[in-house]
């Protein structure tokens, strides 16, 4: 079965993202509403959305829209008719009617529903159409989120079902996974739990907001929005409304009927229009006095908003077991909410999936947890959670191990795909090294260096374990959301603050060392990288020897918005790059502006089809849709490379201070304009300085070397100002960069 032309109906939040995801895999799709205003409407919304659903704006047109009455007949010559429609089972039903009588014979229909069991769905379908009926269940938003729940029916045709999956798998670049016809399915059954748990469990606890947040979070290894601020993006209303349909659909013993009980303060904020973001606020609120924003958090127990404080447990990586063991209210909570979870997930073995394996992932791919909660038992340990926990009656898996005692019985990662992933072969690495910031692998005979702080920000000890690994090939990937985020910018303020300079220093330059370590290894260095690759992050996918990246990454050199300038070596590589073009041949200042133009700017993009004009990323470069993909794809550039030859050193022909002339006339107009300020011309004078090749002429050759000298020289004037440290404290303050 081949799938080459897909219609969606309904342009709503989920359809609108469906389309927008088949048009990035280069599949035609039609996408149908009510009315052609409102699906017209919709690729307007899939146009300027952000972050951007398409990974190449310029093919919107290639989604095309209409309306169900006059242009239903696109049905007709779908592979694939994908309903979205709003979750009503009356409208879904006729149009299931609709579809299945235009269909062509054998084309799968499937719907998106959230809530709606299969059987009812499908209530109405002979045996011939229930053969090609399934549930698809996309996450929001569409192109970023990994999971993909199918459940199947009794008739349905399992070749079928299996090449459905295998596309959302390969073109789609989803974790597709097939779960039992139950309420949630998999991801928003333990999901929606976690949440209540966390929810109610701060409320009996009288913790803040900000206290539950900090511990159900990144401690925990779930994104940082916590709790509180998961249901303020969600939506308190919606979620009034999910809880209300699970506690319908199920059973009155079930344990989720306890933590879905409605809370006094969650139906008075839905009642005053404290919906959340999109309402006048949620559990937290911003607080506009004058020119002033302040963030607020709402006290569970009087209701009254107050200034929000933040919360340090000092805990930077994910570590469950030294969490549930703190002996304080936070690892108090930690415990009875992480131990819940695991109860409740795993009494619903295997009625809900017969791999528990498959919860953990639904976790990790649709609600970006780091582990699921069968991977938080493995590493607290089987005996120790039977020590400290009290009851598990009718849980047929926790009797079991509590027989069996198995600190092993986790087995396997990622069951539901055949892809060999770093998942799946981090077991039976060997581990070489490990250290604050980094972990080394060999695998075969390969070396792997996963990044493992907070967005993998890139610190000594980054560079140290890039550098150690440089003996074999290398790649360079990781499983965390982020590839890298940059330097670690608390460490070099650490230094800062205390006036250690020689220190920053001293960084910079084995942050330099070791990515031309890197880049004249004998051996290939592949970088792998998704999520943010940004600043630092980015200097080390650029002097790595290939690239096979993820179609959903951000690249950039983002160093300007902090007042500093990339010192890795990215102002060299993008001078490289752009000196390669035709243009550059004729002039020698083409390249030199352009990355003056790129960096000053501090421009990123949002795929690789947006990062290639820029150079940020090479023709070359491998561009994959699905993230479990880029350990083989990574493995392969390897192999294919046998009689690799590391690259020849970079010379450099740069006019220098007429050069500079030219830099700073661009950035008098900006300053004029006011659209810098007197720090970001001091900035912009250090880039130009660097990127004109400071005290040089253009029949002089400057080696790679003094193009490094450059940045670093220029990097440590910046860093020693006070307006520079302030953006960078602001920075790591808000996570928002400072204007003036
Ligand atoms: P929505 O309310 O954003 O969009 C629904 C769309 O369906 C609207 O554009 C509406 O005009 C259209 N529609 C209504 N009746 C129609 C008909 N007879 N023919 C054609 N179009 C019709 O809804 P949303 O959020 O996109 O949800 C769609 C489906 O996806 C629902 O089944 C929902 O349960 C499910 N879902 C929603 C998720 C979410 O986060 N919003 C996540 C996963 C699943």
């Amino acid at each position: 079965m081949e799938i080459k032309k897909v219609v969606v109906i309904g342009s709503g939040t989920m359809g609108s993202g469906i389309a927008a995801h088949l048009c990035n895999a280069g599949i035609p799709v039609t996408l149908l509403d009510l009315t052609t205003e409102i699906s017209e409407k919709a690729r307007e919304r899939i146009h300027k959305s952000r972050p951007p659903l398409l990974i190449d704006k310029s093919k919107i047109n290639n989604i095309n829209v209409g309306n169900i009455e006059e242009n239903f007949d696109v049905v007709k010559d779908a592979d694939w008719v994908v309903e979205a429609v709003v979750e009503r089972i009356d409208i879904k039903h006729n149009i299931y009617e609709k579809i299945f009588k235009n269909r062509k014979k054998g084309a799968i229909v499937s719907s998106n529903t959230s809530s709606i069991p299969i059987k009812v769905l499908s209530e109405k379908l002979n045996d011939e159409e229930k053969k090609d009926f399934c549930i698809t269940h996309f996450f929001n938003p569409v192109r970023y989120m990994g999971l993909l729940e199918i459940v199947k029916n009794e008739n349905n045709d399992l070749n079928k079902i299996n090449s459905l999956k295998k596309f959302c798998e390969v073109e789609l670049g989803k974790g597709a996974i097939v779960c039992n016809d139950t309420p949630g399915f998999l991801g928003n059954r333990i999901g929606v739990y976690a949440m209540q748990v966390a929810m109610t469990e701060a409320f009996k606890m009288k913790l803040s907001i900000e206290e539950a947040d900090a511990v159900f979070g990144r401690p925990m290894g779930i994104p940082k929005t916590g709790v509180f601020g998961l249901y303020d993006l969600i939506g308190i209303d919606l979620m009034a409304d999910v809880l209300k349909s699970f506690i319908k659909e199920l059973s009155e013993k079930d344990e989720f009927q306890i933590v879905a009980k409605e809370i006094p303060l969650v139906k008075k904020l839905i009642e005053t229009g404290y919906t959340g973001r999109k309402g006048k606020g949620g559990f937290y609120r911003m607080n506009k006095s004058g020119d002033q924003k302040i963030l607020e958090a709402i006290n569970l127990e009087t209701g009254k908003y107050s200034a929000t404080k933040k919360i340090d447990l000092g805990i930077e990586t994910v570590d469950i077991s030294n969490l549930i063991n703190r002996k304080d209210k936070f690892g108090e909570y930690a415990w009875i909410v992480i131990s819940k979870i695991i109860k409740y997930a795993s009494s619903l073995v295997p009625g809900i999936t017969d791999q528990f394996n498959d919860i953990d992932e639904a976790m990790r791919l649709g609600f970006n947890w780091a582990m699921g909660p069968f991977e938080m038992l493995k590493s607290i340990g089987v005996k120790n959670f039977f020590e400290r926990i009290d009851s598990f009656e009718n849980n047929k898996f926790l009797e079991n191990l509590s027989k069996t005692k198995d600190e092993n019985f986790y087995g396997e990662r990622q069951l539901y795909t055949d892809i060999q992933t770093l998942g799946k072969i981090r077991p039976s690495a060997i581990k070489l090294d490990k250290n604050n910031s980094a972990e080394i692998h060999r695998f075969k005979d390969f070396n792997i260096v996963e990044f493992t702080t907070k967005a993998c920000a890139l610190d000594y000890d980054s560079m140290d374990a890039l550098k150690n690994a440089t003996d074999k090939p290398l790649i360079v990937i990781n499983e965390s959301m982020q590839f890298s985020a940059g330097v670690n910018l608390s460490y070099t303020m650490n230094f800062a603050d205390k006036g250690d300079f020689k220190s920053i220093e001293k960084f910079i330059k084995y942050f330099q060392d070791t990515c031309k370590t890197l880049k004249y290894s004998k051996h290939p260095v592949v970088s792998a990288p998704s999520g943010l690759t940004l600043g630092g992050g980015f200097e080390v996918l650029v002097q790595s020897n290939f690239v096979a990246s993820h179609t959903n990454l951000v690249i950039g050199l983002v160093e300007t918005i902090v007042g500093l300038v990339p010192a890795g070596g990215g102002c060299k590589e993008m001078l490289w790059r752009w000196s390669q073009t035709e243009e550059a041949k004729s002039d020698p200042d083409y390249a030199p502006l352009k990355v003056f133009d790129i960096i000053g700017y501090a421009k990123t993009a949002t795929s690789p089809i947006e990062a290639e004009p820029l150079k940020y990323l090479r023709t070359e470069d491998r561009k994959i849709m699905n993230r479990n993909s880029l350990f083989e794809e990574a493995k392969n550039l390897i192999n294919q490379n046998n009689d690799f030859v590391p690259p020849e050193e970079c010379k450099f022909k740069l006019s220098g201070k007429p050069l500079k002339d030219k830099m700073i006339k661009v950035l008098e107009k900006l300053y004029n304009e006011k659209i810098i300020l007197d720090h970001g011309m001091h900035v912009g004078t250090e880039l130009a300085n660097v990127l004109s090749g400071g005290d040089t002429t253009i029949e002089k050759a400057l080696s790679e070397d003094d193009l490094y000298k450059l940045e670093l020289d220029s990097f440590m004037r910046l860093i020693e100002t006070k307006q520079t440290q302030e953006r960078i404290r602001h920075t790591l303050s808000t996570g928002k960069p400072l204007i003036n």
